[in-house]
């Protein structure tokens, strides 16, 4: 009989449920991008609260330009592999560019594969477009970490990597967005580049815990690509990286010092959030 990966230590890890005790008691979630077995060992003996299979891979992983040309495949692949690599840990798994647009049911089957490959969540980029895939999914088993705010998988729309909700339009847009994600079944919520003020009181309206990533201080936790943190990633780094190799003795300590620092509210700092 063949095992699952995850299923030996699958009562061990932490789950949604347990994310949303954690905003309740106003703990931070921390969180970092994770493509191996060996980091996700590592991370998870650090005790980062989520891994996040992110589509980033295509970058920091594959050295494409763009997160676009990351296929299902590679997911799997990525997302075998960390969940191999970890227990403890709450693992989600990017739905990489076209394999969610086109129907709810083409996307239902495209993040089963990612759950059966390890995954015990999926994230979606996009707003008010994904209402219904969040609804379809949930509502069939698969919870979703909706994205919204700077979406790179639509950088050839938004004509680069811009700051969101920066005007009147664009922060109305971005708060129904959240509301009604939440009310599709979302069970999280991940903010790109928006101002912090804007990412704080979305997350006041929302009871569902909020995670940024240029998003400020005032949600309910922070995820940064793992590459970026540890300063190997290639090209201009955004406002919101800090490289926290950056007097750290080693990897591990550079690791542990970005959790306390989200899990104290030290990070990110004013240097690194959008007005
Ligand atoms: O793919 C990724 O790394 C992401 C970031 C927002 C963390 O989605």
């Amino acid at each position: 009989m063949s095992v699952h990966p995850n299923s030996l230590s699958s009562q061990k890890r932490l789950s949604h449920l347990d994310l949303l005790n954690m905003r309740r008691n106003n703990e931070k979630i921390s969180m970092l991008t994770c493509y191996d077995a060996s980091f996700a060992s590592l991370l998870d003996a650090c005790k980062v609260d989520v891994l996040l299979v992110g589509d980033s891979l295509g970058m920091v992983v594959q050295g494409h330009l763009s997160t676009l040309p990351v296929k299902m495949d590679a997911m799997i692949y990525h997302t075998e592999a960390v969940c191999r690599g970890s227990h403890r840990a709450l693992i989600i798994s990017d739905m990489p560019f076209g394999s969610f647009q086109i129907s709810p049911q083409d996307s239902f089957r495209n993040a089963a594969a990612l759950m059966v490959a390890g995954a015990q969540m999926v994230k979606i980029e996009g707003g008010i477009e994904m209402v219904e895939t969040t609804n379809f999914l949930s509502r069939r088993g698969i919870p979703v970490c909706a994205h919204i705010g700077l979406l790179p998988q639509s950088v050839n729309h938004l004509g680069g990597y811009r700051v969101q909700g920066r005007d009147a339009e664009s922060v109305a847009r971005l708060r129904s967005e959240a509301l009604a994600l939440q009310e599709a079944g979302a069970c999280m919520l991940l903010m790109e580049a928006i101002p912090a003020a804007l990412a704080a009181s979305i997350t006041d309206d929302l009871t569902i815990p909020t995670i940024g990533i240029g998003a400020g201080a005032e949600v309910s936790g922070q995820v940064l690509v793992l590459h970026d943190m540890l300063n190997i990633s290639l090209g201009k780094k955004a406002r919101f990286v800090k490289n926290y190799m950056d007097g750290a003795s080693s990897i591990e300590d550079a690791i542990l010092c970005f959790i306390s620092e989200v899990k104290a509210g030290k990070f990110p700092a004013l240097e690194h959030t959008y007005k």
